[in-house]
């Protein structure tokens, strides 16, 4: 099965409008044709910049995302936003349930389902976090955690609509402290996710999955994670935050 890579930069809280746009132009002039042929690259800027970063990739193959999505359409939500008002201004993917959301903000596997399901209804294609904390994996909880977000995140979604969705293997221990997976635990728990997957829509929809790894993922390291077999591109925190370094993971990444 050959899946295409899906390499993701999520600026997190960071970049003003004109920054923003700024970093998208040199990532246009810098990622050629050809790379964009064979990767598929999205950057997620905060919501007050998504609008700015999509005219500045306007006609170029890199796509926007968002970094949150509220499930309902409208209404008394103080603070939240919706699937139209993300795909008013040129956000094509969602990311969903980043641990961040998870650790500080009451984001629980119910509101990721409840926000997986309002993205697929609006034709946003989601990318879905999920991960261990570092005292799950040392209690030996790894497998049992992610099953648990698999299983609750993706309740009562369709097997077809699973061609939209991408997931995000996020080690929470992993994310912006510089310690990374190595390939062989990221490959570990990769397979493990593939085959829950396949458990819950079959083995086609599991195969057809695209799985990103996260979590200090970089230059330096990007060819020997995405070279795993069921590593299927990465989510990209603050390597994203500058073109060379994100262009240069990208082409790492392509290399495997
Ligand atoms: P990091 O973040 O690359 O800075 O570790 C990844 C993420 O949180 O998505």
């Amino acid at each position: 099965m050959s899946r295409k890579v899906i390499v993701a930069g999520n600026w997190k809280m960071n970049k003003l409008p004109g920054e923003g746009a700024a970093l998208a132009t040199e990532l246009r002039q810098q990622l050629s044709a050809e790379i964009l042929k064979e990767a598929e690259v999205v950057v997620c800027p905060p919501f007050t910049a998504i609008s700015a970063v999509a005219e500045a990739l306007r006609g170029s193959a890199i796509k926007v995302g968002a970094q949150n999505v509220h499930w309902a359409a409208s209404g008394a939500f103080t603070g939240e936003i919706s699937a139209e008002m993300l795909k008013s201004v040129g956000a094509e993917y969602v990311i969903i349930g980043h641990s961040e959301r998870r650790q500080y903000f009451g984001e629980t596997d119910a509101t990721v389902n409840s926000r997986l399901k309002a993205a697929l209804a609006a034709g946003l294609r989601p990318i879905v976090c999920i991960g261990e904390l570092e005292a799950e994996r040392k209690n030996g909880e790894t497998n049992a955690v992610l099953s648990r977000q698999i299983r609750g995140g993706f309740a009562g979604i369709d097997a077809a609509a699973m061609a939209q969705v991408v997931v995000a293997y996020e080690p929470v221990w992993a994310i912006g402290t510089g310690l990374t997976a190595t390939p062989a635990i990221a490959e570990d728990a990769h397979r493990f996710i593939r085959a829950e997957f396949a458990a819950l829509f079959g083995a086609p929809v599991a195969d057809a999955l695209r799985i990103q790894y996260g979590g200090s993922m970089k230059p330096e390291n990007a060819r020997e994670l995405v070279a795993c077999p069921d590593i299927d591109g990465g989510l990209i925190g603050g390597a994203a935050l500058k073109a060379e370094s994100f262009v240069k993971l990208i082409h790492e990444a392509l290399a495997r």
